[in-house]
Parts: structure tokens; C-alpha cells; sequence
């Protein structure tokens, strides 16, 4: 249920037909989301502070771009009156009256929390043209589904545009060609929001991090993390966020024993870490064999069932008995069901359900060994070797 209709459920004023326009007009409003983050109007509504009208902030973001040059680019009043109006609608700033809008909470959380800007240009730009391609990719293909994850309604939107180049390439190839993975990179970062670090939220939800690492409460026959032995490897890590807030937790933890793996040209260098190369679909044998945990976060939902069962398989082969592998991702419910939509339409990806996670530890030789799902924010499924 979209959130439009279960507001419309809440308010029975909204007639059933209004509620169903709102949804489904979404999309082109969607489409203005980039010009808003663009030009940074959200930032000059902040800045400006009081109610302000589109002249006040085109002024604003005109001045701050430069007098001119050839290659300075304004923006119009009636641009940004309108992104503002729309974005009003999207419930993304407020509107005080036919001409003057205000920030709210949404355009303050992201005026201070820049990733939730770059979130929703991903959103609003890959997102939005892989969704409109979908019918007609299913049409086109006879229904064939589930899609694979360079042949996707994203690469089909690319083949019908005449750009053939990106017909077969990953939706992150065909990011950095366009100069865009740095942005996505960004995203990563701080996401849409974080509800604390790592550690504090996996203690919250009732894990025992500590253990899994090996750094107390150890239990009969374990002695505990030697110096020697890897505590983490986090794979697809991005920037290291994760293995650097369990490095602030414990920082006894050596920059050797926590391990990044990444194949990202725009990732060289994470200081307080150890950096390594590995792409988890086309090299061999994950290398660090028998460490402490495992981790994929919002890994597994990038990819389709057979890429993702492959990618636990090459780890639950490199698992010893003492490993885990922590899966950190969103639950496949209400909340999440536009993000289970845009998995599936860029990456040939899925959210997936507990039954999922039992159904794909079975396959990989694991078992779950722990599970808790979050309304919002980040799940954790723990599997070990069966
Ligand atoms: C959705 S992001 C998640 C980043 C990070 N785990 C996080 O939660 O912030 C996916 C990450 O996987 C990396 N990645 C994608 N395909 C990969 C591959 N084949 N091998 C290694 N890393 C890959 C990307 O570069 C990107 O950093």
C-alpha cells in the first residue's frame, strides 16, 4: 500500500479515486526531485529561513552560482516555482501560501544530511527511468521474469534511447560512465538516515557483537580473536562506514583485521582499515579465509536469487566454524516496498523475507542462527555454517 493510499485510509475524507490519482501521478513529480537538489534549493529555503516566495530563492541560488560566464547556469523563477510547488506536494518542503513556501523536518534532515540528497537523485534519476521502461521490457520479452541483473527494464530504457553501449552494462558501470558513482558513493555513506552506528543498533536489536567477533563472552573451546585472525570483512563495503564504527567501538581491533573488499575505481584508500581488491562475482575464492564475520550490507538486494545464492556459496566456502555471516539489510514489508521495487528494476535485485534468508542459507550449507526485522532501518539475519 502506497503511502498516499494509507494516509488515505487514516483519513476517510480523501475519497478512494483522489487517493489513487495522488499515487499515481507520483512519477513526473518524482522527475523534478534532481532539479531541486540541483540548483540546492532545499538548502536555500533553509538558509533563507522566514517563508520565502520563487523569486527569493532563485535570487539567492542565482548569486551563489556567479554573475555570469559562459558557463554559469541560472535557473528561472518559474523553474524553481514550480520544483517548489511540486516539491510541496511530495511533501518535501512546506507551502505557506500560493506563493511562498517554508522548510519543514524533511527539508531540514536533508539540507543536514547531504547522503539523503544523493539518495534521492538515485532514486529519482536511475530509479525513475529503469520504472518507466519495466512494462514495456516485460512486454518486449514476453513476460520473462525474473530480470537479470545487466538486462534489467534499466538497460532496455538504454537499447530503445539508441544507446546501445549501455544496453548490457551493470547499473553501476553505466553510473560511473556517466560520472555518477561518486554521488552514489555519497548515498552510501549516511543512506537516508542512520539510526546510530553498527554496533549500537545490532546491541539494540538484542545481538551479541562482542561474541560474534570474538572479543568476549568467547565461548567454551574459543579463546578469542587472536592478533593474527581477521574479526571482519566487510564485502561491497563502499567507503568502510561499517568496519570504521566497529574499529571507534573497539579500537583494540587492528586496521589489519578489519577488511573492506570493493571493486569501486572511485574507492582507493580508507585509512584506519585494510583496503582490499576483490569482485565478488568475477574473482576466484574469497581470499580471507576462517574470520570472524562476514558482512553484506545491502549487497544481497543489488543482486537476482542465482548471483546472490553463488556470492553466500564463495563465502560459506571461505566460512570455518566459528564464522558468521551478517546480512544487513531492509525487510521485505510495507516500508520497503518501493525499495523492493527499485532493486528489482535497476538490478534485477529483491528485499527478501525471513522464509528467503532460511530458503538461501539451506541452499549455501548455512543455517540462520539469528534474525530481526526492523520496521525501518536496517535488519540483520545471522547465518553460520550447518
Ligand atoms: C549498495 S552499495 C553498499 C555499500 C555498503 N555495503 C553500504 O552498505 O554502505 C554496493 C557496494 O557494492 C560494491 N560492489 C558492487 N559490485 C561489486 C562486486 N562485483 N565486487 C565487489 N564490490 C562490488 C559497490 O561498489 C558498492 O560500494
Amino acid at each position: 500500500m502506497s503511502l498516499l493510499n494509507r494516509l488515505a485510509s487514516l483519513v476517510p475524507a480523501v475519497p478512494p479515486g483522489a487517493a489513487l490519482a495522488g499515487t499515481v501521478t507520483l512519477p513526473a513529480s518524482l522527475g523534478f526531485v534532481p532539479v531541486a537538489v540541483h540548483f540546492d534549493l532545499f538548502g536555500a529555503l533553509v538558509r533563507h529561513g522566514g517563508p520565502a516566495t520563487a523569486e527569493d530563492i532563485a535570487r539567492v541560488v542565482n548569486s551563489a552560482a556567479g554573475a555570469g560566464g559562459d558557463d554559469v547556469i541560472h535557473i528561472s523563477t518559474l523553474l524553481v516555482a514550480d520544483t517548489l510547488c511540486i516539491m510541496a506536494g511530495l511533501g518535501l518542503v512546506n507551502r505557506v501560501d500560493e506563493n511562498h513556501f517554508v522548510a519543514n523536518a524533511i527539508t531540514h534532515h536533508m539540507v543536514a544530511m547531504p547522503s539523503a540528497q544523493h539518495g534521492a537523485v538515485h532514486f529519482c534519476t536511475e530509479g525513475l527511468m529503469a520504472g518507466a521502461f519495466l512494462m514495456q521490457k516485460l512486454k518486449d520479452t514476453n513476460f520473462a521474469y525474473p530480470f537479470a541483473e545487466c538486462d534489467g527494464p534499466l538497460q532496455y530504457a538504454y537499447r530503445l534511447m539508441g544507446q546501445d553501449h549501455f544496453a548490457k552494462q551493470h547499473a553501476y558501470t553505466i553510473m560511473e560512465a556517466q560520472g555518477r558513482m561518486d554521488s552514489f558513493n555519497q548515498f552510501m555513506v549516511g543512506k537516508f538516515f542512520k539510526a546510530g552506528t553498527f554496533p549500537d543498533r545490532v546491541t539494540a536489536a538484542g545481538y551479541d557483537l562482542e561474541a560474534a567477533l570474538g572479543i568476549s563472552g568467547s565461548s567454551a573451546g574459543d579463546q578469542g580473536l587472536r592478533g593474527d585472525e581477521v574479526a571482519m570483512v566487510d564485502i561491497g563495503g563502499g567507503r568502510g562506514e561499517l568496519l570504521l564504527e566497529v574499529q571507534a567501538r573497539y579500537p583494540q581491533l587492528q586496521p589489519s583485521q578489519l577488511v573492506v573488499q570493493e571493486f569501486n575505481a572511485a574507492i582507493d584508500e580508507i585509512p584506519g582499515v585494510h583496503l582490499m581488491e576483490w569482485n565478488y562475482k568475477v574473482s576466484g575464492e574469497q581470499p580471507v579465509r576462517g574470520a570472524r564475520a562476514y558482512s553484506l550490507q545491502h549487497i544481497l538486494h543489488n543482486l537476482p536469487d542465482l548471483d546472490a545464492v553463488a556470492l553466500v556459496q564463495k563465502l560459506a566456502r571461505a566460512m570455518s566454524p566459528k564464522s558468521r555471516l551478517l546480512i544487513i539489510e531492509y525487510a521485505k514489508n510495507l516500508t520497503y516496498t518501493n525499495l523492493h521495487a527499485s532493486m528489482i528494476a535497476l538490478y534485477g535485485g529483491r528485499e527478501r523475507s525471513s522464509a528467503e534468508w532460511h530458503q538461501m542459507a539451506g541452499i549455501c550449507g548455512l543455517k540462520v542462527t539469528f534474525e530481526k526485522y526492523e520496521t525501518a532501518g536496517e535488519s540483520l539475519v545471522e547465518m553460520q555454517r550447518d
